[in-house]
């Protein structure tokens, strides 16, 4: 009982020890020729975030061949962090400018800051950052890391397009899982990798992370409807018109017959730039069945990803991911 303590009490350490020397890790990788462009590349970093992709990378180096004492190389595990979550800020200076977006992480978005054109090739720089480390980590991660940014361009094309002929619901969770699972489920696997995990361990996580990171978009597609203190717009999905859970869920159920399921209708099919709209949208859909169905589907699909951590060997970072499984359940921003 002590003995399982004391690897949880080392566990947390080493989180917290790596998690700093990443976040030191960001922000000299932001260093651009010019302070403009620093300050710029640092927006978003400086503003925080949940680091999920980077606790990802260090809680699967956990699980390197077993009786390794040397456990992964510190400074491979970093730079395995530091390539996923400069990928997704990069990302994220680009999805703010196609979402119009004003706010990210309680700050002005970099877009709302310096303009569209900034915004985008900052979110190169970052990106062509990231690239310089991958090279670093080897060829199999190059590779990764390009089907990987593959991927999260489909899905945000797919996203805008639309779903066309396809249905619906189907063609919203391929985004989800293209957009956001694809990014989550390599950081699992370079965690692994750096640890030198076997195959089957690398394949379990990267399983359980894929699942993880569709209920993480998930759930924020939820929050966007039903939460005040994401340091986002609430309801920026809505206006932008693009589907998510909570609307596809409500759009399936919807009861014409029904004065506010009719309205919510009729103002989902229009144009929800006009605020007070929007704000009629959202408090609709707040107090709609919809909502709690949207919620029981992320804690089933959290289930199954903790499902995938029964083949893995019990120790406190298994105990961590399933930890996750529950925090992301219930997360409000
Ligand atoms: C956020 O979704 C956006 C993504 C998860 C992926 C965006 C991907 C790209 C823009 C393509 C890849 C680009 C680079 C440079 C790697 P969201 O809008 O639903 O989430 P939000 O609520 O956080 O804005
Ligand atoms: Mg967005
Ligand atoms: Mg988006």
């Amino acid at each position: 009982m002590l003995a399982e303590r004391e690897r949880e009490v080392a566990l947390e350490a080493t989180v917290r020890e790596r998690l700093e020397l990443i976040e030191a890790a960001l922000l000299r990788a932001a260093e651009a020729d010019s302070a403009m462009v620093t300050e710029a590349a640092r927006h978003v970093i400086a503003a925080g975030g949940k680091r999920f992709r980077p606790l990802l990378v260090v809680l699967a180096s956990q699980f390197g061949p077993a009786g390794d004492p040397a456990g992964a190389p510190a400074e491979d595990v970093v730079r395995a962090a530091l390539v996923v979550e400069l990928t997704h800020v990069a990302s994220l200076y680009h999805d703010d400018v196609m979402d119009e977006a004003r706010l990210r992480r309680g700050s002005a978005s970099a877009n709302e800051r310096w303009g569209n054109t900034v915004a985008i090739l900052v979110g190169d720089f970052l990106f062509a950052r990231a690239s310089e480390e991958v090279a670093e980590l080897g060829p199999d991660y190059v590779r990764l890391q390009a089907r990987t940014f593959a991927r999260l361009v489909q899905g945000q094309i797919a996203e805008t397009v639309g779903p066309q002929d396809a249905d619906p619901l189907a063609h919203y969770l391929q985004v989800v899982a293209d957009k956001t699972a694809s990014l989550i489920a390599t950081s699992a696997l370079f965690g692994a990798k750096v640890a030198g995990a076997e195959l089957s361990v690398q394949r379990a996580l990267a399983a359980y992370a894929e699942e993880i990171g569709t209920v993480f978009q998930l759930s924020d597609d939820v929050i966007d409807v039903t939460s005040d203190e994401t340091g986002k717009t609430p309801g920026t999905d809505l206006r932008e018109g693009i589907p998510t859970l909570p609307t596809l869920l409500f759009r399936r159920s919807a009861d014409p017959s029904s004065p506010a399921d009719s309205r919510l209708l009729q103002l989902l099919d229009s144009d929800l730039s006009d605020d007070a709209d929007l704000a009629e949208a959202l408090g609709l859909l707040r107090v709609h069945h919809c909502v709690d169905e949207a919620r029981a589907e992320v804690r089933r699909r959290a289930d199954r990803a903790r499902s995938f951590l029964a083949d893995l060997p019990a120790g406190p970072a298994r105990d961590a991911l399933a930890d996750l499984c529950d925090s992301v359940v219930t997360r409000s921003v």
